[in-house]
């Protein structure tokens, strides 16, 4: 799909100017950034781990890139950390996915609050365990004003079940009357997902090397930039994350059009 980088040793002063070549252009960042950050299992058995064990590594990236990406001037990052079909996974992973959320929630509050970082929640949140729900809703209120950065996590979050979503409560606006359903354009529709007022990903990175969506973001990826590295996901970091985005910035987007 797309060449590594090579790995870069050039000191972060050198590679956020915006003018040379091969270093990060701040005037050219993408805007939103989404990524399915997979691989956890698959690093926990490779370093002879229980997969719990790769789900803690992973969240030590979680941190390092919503770092980054303050850094840098991302707007909108978003992190599919848990998937309408992730609940079929043995119930014991799940709750140790559950309380490792509540436990990285705990931790990176004050972090995410003084940092001028706001936190959203995209997917079912409804499913999830209440004691998630509670930390969730506390770091959203205590976030809510930030402007910064906006991050996403897309918890119990399908692509499927967001359109399906979208399409019941049309249907049931146009029943009503509130909605004609000739005026049904990309612009209602869009404003009937959970990623409502939030513009679409630029860039969409997948770690662990799988080429497939694995129902993420179905609508809002129609034309993002999308990016696969073999590395899994704890061993994802600051470096490879800027080379993606300089790879990005290298990228001709047409939109369809005609070069
Ligand atoms: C991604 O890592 C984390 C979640 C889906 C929750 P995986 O747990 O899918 O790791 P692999 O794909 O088995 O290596
Ligand atoms: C996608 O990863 C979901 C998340 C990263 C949360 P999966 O590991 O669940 O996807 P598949 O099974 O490889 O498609
Ligand atoms: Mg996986």
């Amino acid at each position: 799909m797309n060449a590594i980088p090579k790995k870069r040793k050039k000191s972060l002063n050198s590679r956020t100017s915006s003018a040379g070549s091969g270093d990060l252009d701040k005037d050219k960042l993408p805007k939103h950034v989404a990524i399915i950050m997979d691989g956890n299992g698959r690093w926990a058995k490779k370093h002879l781990l229980s997969r719990i064990k790769g789900h803690e590594k992973g969240s030590d990236a979680v941190r390092a890139i919503v770092r980054a990406c303050r850094e840098i001037g991302i707007a909108y990052l978003t992190l599919y950390a848990f998937s309408t079909e992730n609940w079929q996974r043995p119930r014991s992973e799940v709750n140790a996915l559950m309380t490792l959320l509540v436990k990285f929630l705990k931790s990176e509050q004050k972090e995410l609050a003084e940092n001028d970082i706001r936190l959203q929640v995209i997917g079912q949140m409804e499913r999830l365990p209440a004691k998630v729900q509670q930390a969730l809703r506390e770091t959203m209120n205590l976030t809510r004003s930030n402007s910064a950065l906006q991050l996403n996590l897309a918890l119990s979050y399908g692509g499927r079940a967001e359109l399906i979503r979208m399409a019941r409560k049309i249907a049931q606006k146009s029943k009503s009357g509130e909605i004609d359903p000739d005026a049904i354009d990309g612009d209602i529709v869009a404003e009937h997902l959970y990623t409502k007022g939030i513009p679409d990903p630029d860039l969409l990175i997948r770690t662990s090397g799988e080429m497939r969506i694995s129902n993420f973001l179905l609508w809002q990826v129609a034309y993002s930039e999308i990016y696969v590295t073999p590395t899994y996901w704890p061993d994802f970091g600051k470096d490879e994350f800027l080379d993606i985005i300089i790879a990005y910035q290298r990228r001709k987007r047409r939109f369809g059009r005609a070069s």
